[in-house]
């Protein structure tokens, strides 16, 4: 990949430009989340009319189902879903923690349950590549071993010795296959863990980044149930140990506040499920603030979710006809909320980095929190 710094501000905001084999992605960006295959509710049209540039997918979801040899033989992920810009998979070492029964790390991978069928799996730092190379993704993740936090110090520090040593075998790995033809336009990241003690996130990053083949690095392991400002300070350590010269990429992160409070902590990329999950759930974002479209007082509401959205949505829709729309559980509820969120999230991603480009990021920000705390 082609990486370039475009402008810094204040602090440690920055604005790049990450070019794949799929697309040029502007940053800050914020990446969809496309579990399996699809941002819920939305097709790649969607997404494209959007603006999407880059979007997620899990290796967990699509190994397990419909499998990584079946989306192989459609062209991977692009062929697939038929999104021509960029993707970037997650490992499944995340997944594999959070949503399959008793999964059980062990020096050498993570064996898990399927949560669809209780079928048994293995994961290594090789076979999530293996899959990953079937996906076709421009971005892999390598396996992390993932711990719930709060947590034992030794246990912290396993986890970090575990994930250093399969980073290790990921990208040598990577290099064999690549002088094989293997996975030669697909880049790799390496995700920084430690909780959110400073001397293991130092340790971390030291051992990961001095990886000098990673295309990139990740910060895993936060937004975990932790407070906010603990993700922040975290944050805001940690990047001193990653190089400039690389894309920072902050995983599973989060509000509108958090993307604003990382960008200028140094974090390039973001991906969360709040915008989709949100909106399914009645929750939408503005520029003003949250609005839950659930309420009655929306009932007769004439005017847009934001009066300054540009999304589809907003464009053509009331309050009043979503609000009804929720009501009814129709279906294009989900579709209507799901493109209004996802543009929000894009559209103040394009907003922080004309904010870094003409260097005036502290009125940005500043405006960005007067307007949420002006409404009525
Ligand atoms: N998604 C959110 N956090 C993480 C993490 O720490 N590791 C991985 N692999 N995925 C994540
Ligand atoms: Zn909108």
């Amino acid at each position: 990949m082609e990486f370039k710094i475009d402008a810094t501000s204040h602090h440690k905001a920055r604005a790049c430009t990450i070019k794949t084999a799929h697309s040029e992605i502007k940053t800050p960006v914020f990446m969809p989340v496309g579990t399996q295959g699809t941002v819920k509710a939305l097709d790649a049209n969607d997404l494209l009319s959007m603006g999407a540039k880059i979007i997620l997918g899990n290796t967990y979801h699509l190994y397990l189902r419909p499998g990584s040899k079946l989306i192989k033989k459609f062209g991977g992920l692009h062929g697939f879903s038929k999104f021509p810009n960029s993707f970037l998979t997650d490992s499944g070492g995340f997944q594999a923690f959070s949503l399959s029964d008793n999964s059980k790390p062990d020096e050498n991978g993570i064996t898990f349950k399927s949560h669809i069928d209780g079928s048994k799996h293995y994961f290594t730092p090789q076979s999530v590549l293996d899959t990953q190379y079937d996906l076709g993704s421009d971005i892999m993740m390598i396996l992390d071993d993932l711990v719930a936090l709060p947590n034992t110090k030794e246990r912290i520090k396993k986890s970090i010795e575990r994930t250093t040593k399969w980073a290790k075998e990921a990208i040598s790995y990577h290099k064999e296959q690549q002088a094989k033809g293997i996975g030669v336009n697909q880049n790799i990241f390496a995700i920084i863990q430690g909780g959110t003690d400073k001397e293991f996130r130092k340790m971390s990053a030291e051992q990961l980044c001095a990886l000098s083949d990673y295309d990139g690095f990740a910060i895993g392991g936060l937004s975990v149930g932790e407070p906010n400002q603990d993700m922040y300070d975290t944050v805001e350590w940690t990047t001193d140990f990653m190089p400039l010269d690389k894309p920072r990429y902050l995983m599973g992160v989060g509000t509108p506040e958090d993307l604003i409070e990382n960008i200028e902590r140094g974090v390039d990329m973001f991906d969360c499920v709040m915008p989709t999950r949100n909106a399914r759930n009645g929750t939408l974002f503005t520029s003003t603030g949250r609005v839950n479209i659930k309420k009655a007082m929306y009932k007769e509401d004439n005017s847009p979710i934001d009066e300054e959205c540009d999304c589809y949505t907003c464009q053509n829709f009331s309050k009043a006809y979503l609000n009804h729309l929720y009501r009814a559980g129709e279906i294009t509820y989900f579709r209507l909320a799901s493109l209004h969120n996802i543009r929000y999230y894009l559209n103040l991603m394009s907003q922080a980095r004309e904010a870094i480009l003409a260097d005036n990021w502290v009125e940005f920000k500043k405006e960005f929190y007067e307007k949420r705390s002006s409404k009525k």
